[in-house]
């Protein structure tokens, strides 16, 4: 791994990997390609340790001799694919630029990848990578009493978006099998920490907590999820992709797995001993309202392969994470106050929220 190229490093998770990846590799170069979406920001690669190993291209991964330019300019040995449109909700309400970026802007990638290392041989083959960023939502809705996922747990996506990641999924799967393209696949669950983009509960919650907003809970808040804390991800890409077995998928998780009500009632209660003013007590904030349709009841991942065959387990317990997340935001109202500035945001929070059912 000396020249990589990552998709979506604007983003969340893409942005605290490049400052992961840049503290943990000395040696390697970085090229972020990113579209700048709204879910993006250039504040994210703020204070990167090292600039000089670092370029921005803003550009589309649908974008074919964009792609191939990078990857001949570059010589890229690897590539860290995280672009895409990532929120279930915005799948819901127009699922097909979902289907654009995820499945198009995967193959795209794929193809030119193919072109430049297969076809053309620029790069000695020992060296070459595709790792593709998946999801667990792959797997569907699991019910109290199923097991975790696994990695030969079944695909079966609910929401456009999950449809999206998994069709990604498949062409990876394909690319590998049919070309021989070097691949691992990673399907992770629930991230949060710095720089997550607030539409999502966590952050959505703790900057609505803080200013006395409400705090939408969606149906009965018993939905549960498997939080892993963002930097315990990065460690375990990176652990991928020096140690992960070419064609093999890993699944990442977290080992938390609280019910929505009570991970939004642990944030109101960080927040009322951290910022002690007016709004204590924030639970009387939590409003439940419309549910998100075809809504998935329970995620859980077996981390059992990554742990047993690479070493990797999440060093972050939930409280630990949240309290560094709660504590970033606070350092960084400023973001906060951009992103909530954004007409498209405003936009966003009215249709998702204001008309969620149908009245002010
Ligand atoms: P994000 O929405 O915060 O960031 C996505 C980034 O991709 C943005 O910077 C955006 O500008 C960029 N992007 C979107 N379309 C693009 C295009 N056509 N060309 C180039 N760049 C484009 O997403 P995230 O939460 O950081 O997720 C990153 C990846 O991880 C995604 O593939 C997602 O499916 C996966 N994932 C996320 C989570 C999670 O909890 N957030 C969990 C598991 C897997
Ligand atoms: O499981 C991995 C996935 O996790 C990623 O692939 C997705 O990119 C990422 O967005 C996330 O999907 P979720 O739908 O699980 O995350 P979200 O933060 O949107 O919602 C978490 C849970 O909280 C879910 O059960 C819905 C609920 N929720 C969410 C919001 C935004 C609420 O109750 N209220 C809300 O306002």
């Amino acid at each position: 791994m000396k020249n990589v190229l990552i998709t979506g490093g604007a983003g969340f998770i893409g942005s605290n990997f490049i400052h992961y990846l840049l503290k943990a590799e000395p040696h390697i170069s970085i090229v972020n390609l990113d579209a700048l979406t709204y879910a993006a920001s250039v504040d994210n690669l703020k204070n990167l340790p090292d600039l000089s190993r670092y370029i921005f291209v803003e550009g589309d991964i649908r974008d074919r001799t964009l792609i191939e330019d990078l990857l001949r300019k570059y010589t890229i040995d690897t590539i860290v694919h995280f672009a895409a449109e990532s929120h279930v909700d915005r799948s819901i309400l127009g699922p097909e630029l979902f289907l654009q970026t995820n499945i198009m802007g995967t193959f795209t990638l794929l193809d030119a990848a193919k072109r430049f290392w297969l076809e053309e041989q620029s790069v000695p083959k020992a060296e070459i990578r595709f790792h593709h960023i998946s999801t667990d939502e792959v797997f569907g809705s699991l019910s109290s009493t199923d097991p975790a996922f696994s990695e030969t747990t079944p695909y079966a996506p609910n929401s456009p978006y999950a449809a999206s990641k998994a069709s990604s999924d498949h062409l990876v799967r394909a690319y590998a099998h049919t070309y021989n393209l070097p691949v691992t696949i990673t399907n992770c669950s629930n991230n949060y920490g710095p720089r997550q983009f607030p539409e999502k509960l966590i952050p959505l919650i703790i900057l609505n907590a803080f200013s006395g907003k409400d705090l939408p809970v969606y149906g009965d808040g018993q939905q549960i999820r498997d939080w892993l804390f963002v930097d315990d991800h990065c460690a375990a890409i990176h652990v991928v992709l020096k140690h992960g077995v070419i064609g093999e998928t890993y699944n990442i998780g977290g080992n938390n797995q609280p019910t929505n009500l009570s991970i939004v009632e642990t944030i109101c209660d960080l927040l009322d001993e951290l910022v002690p003013d007016q709004h204590v007590p924030r639970r009387k904030l939590i409003k439940f309202v419309k549910d998100r349709p075809g809504h998935d009841r329970r995620y859980a991942i077996n981390i059992g392969k990554v742990n047993a065959d690479l070493g990797w387990a999440p060093k972050y317990s939930l409280n630990e994470g949240l309290r560094e997340t709660i504590q970033w935001y606070l350092d960084h109202l400023e973001w906060a106050r951009s992103v909530h500035e954004k007409r498209d945001y405003q936009k966003w929070i009215s249709q998702n929220y204001t008309e969620r059912d149908g009245k002010q």
